[in-house]
């Protein structure tokens, strides 16, 4: 990539940045738009420049593609633009960002602290593979358990903001300054806010992760994920993605970055689809619930109100219905599609029960806290009326 002036102004918003933060302003061949570099290795023209290049005697960056990529450097340095991070790193998935960030933290004999209330697949990977590895776990779920669980050997404490599906956003303030005092690390899984509604690292949070896969690339087109933070925190997980190997693919890396340049028009825009549409499911008659952190009602509600500039797209609600009721609801709703994921320009729509606890009985699904009439909406960038129109419809037609 051709090295240029910066291409954002001093202090540029979140809009700005998105289209132009963390690349170069003229591209090779002066292209506007990225190119791919669709290479596994890289070339040396001679013996002396390979020597020069591991001595440090250059300005070269690339020499194996597992080592790094210009297009997926692009990723990392926009995100890191976005989260106002000294440097950041992509995977090739979320749960490659999560295991290899954890990975890289923690050793034989550490201890990590987790909130409960989070992705299952971080869950498992704690709870049932690191103390595979002597690594101890203690799951938490509010900042007094938190304080509490700490330990000598504690090293990192793994959250997110916001939750799924019940989207409590902890106080990451007071959450960054108990581990800092104690001096350890904190990661937060910021997926569901994007840095467009949440800039984790402002409030002393060490490490922000993302699944690239739904907000920003946010075409349901691609999977990838992306850690922001310290450039010497970073710099210790990027020497184990060397050797774990979960990179992100070129092309991939060429669509996330396609995809973030519009990320806070969608953000936005799927902001204000949810909030309307948490704010007509609430007092429906056939919702006994919905959680949504713009809504007064939520729990996490004036939190959300002091660390994020906007709510997110994803709105839970609870019918007044058994399994099959919300299962019909779900059926009869015209523009989401079933599927599973979050974050896309797509309105998706699932009945957790039926997705991620398929295999747990209704009553281990009480006791995990998910009901059979839980209802995971996340609003793509469709007209927001229109939506709305639908799920009342919807509710209607099953009522
Ligand atoms: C909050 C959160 N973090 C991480 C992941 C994992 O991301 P990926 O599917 O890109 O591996 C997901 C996936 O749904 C998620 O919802």
């Amino acid at each position: 990539m051709t090295k240029d002036r910066p291409s954002s102004p001093p202090s540029p918003s979140t809009e700005t940045l998105a289209v132009h933060g963390g690349e170069p302003r003229r591209h090779e061949f002066d292209a506007l738009a990225a190119p791919i570099v669709q290479t596994a290795t890289y070339t040396f023209r001679d013996t002396a420049e390979l020597v020069a290049f591991f001595e440090g005697r250059t300005e070269r960056e690339e020499e194996y593609g597992r080592y790094g990529n210009p297009t997926v450097r692009l990723v990392e340095t926009k995100v890191a633009a976005l989260e106002g991070a000294e440097d950041g790193i992509a995977f090739a998935s979320g749960m490659a960002a999560v295991t290899t960030a954890i990975l890289a933290l923690v050793q034989s004999g550490s201890h990590v602290v987790l909130f409960a209330d989070c992705y299952r697949r971080t869950r498992q990977f704690v709870t049932k593979f690191l103390d595979r590895f002597g690594v101890t776990s203690t799951l938490v779920s509010d900042l007094d358990e938190l304080r509490a669980a700490l330990r000598p050997e504690t090293k990192l404490v793994i959250g997110e903001a916001p939750t799924n599906p019940y989207q409590s956003v902890p106080d990451l303030r007071e959450l960054a300054a108990i581990c800092r005092e104690r001096r350890v690390k904190t990661l937060v899984d910021a997926t569901f806010a994007t840095p467009v509604n949440l800039r984790a690292l402002e409030h002393g949070i060490d490490l922000v992760l993302h699944s690239a896969t739904k907000y920003l690339a946010g075409h349901n087109d691609v999977l990838g994920g992306v850690l922001v933070g310290k450039s010497g925190l970073v710099s210790i997980v990027r020497d184990l993605r060397h050797v774990l190997g979960g990179v992100l693919d070129p092309h991939a890396a060429y669509l996330i970055h396609r995809g973030i340049k519009s990320l806070a028009v969608r953000v936005k825009q799927q902001n204000t689809s949810a909030l309307a549409i948490a704010q007509a499911l609430e007092g429906h008659r056939r919702v006994r619930r919905v959680w949504y952190p713009g809504l007064p009602s939520h729990p996490s509600h004036t939190v959300a109100r002091e660390l994020m500039s906007g709510f997110g797209g994803v709105v839970t609600f609870e019918l007044d219905a058994d399994l099959d009721g919300t299962s019909r609801f779900v059926d009869a709703c015209a523009i989401p599609r079933i599927a599973p994921s979050l974050g896309g320009v797509e309105s998706l729509i699932e009945q957790p029960a039926l997705m991620s606890y398929f295999e747990l009985t209704t009553e281990q699904r009480a006791a995990v806290g998910i009901s059979n009439s839980l209802v995971r909406y996340a609003v793509g960038i469709e007209d927001t009326d229109e939506l709305i129109a639908d799920l009342l419809r919807a509710l209607d037609a099953t009522s």
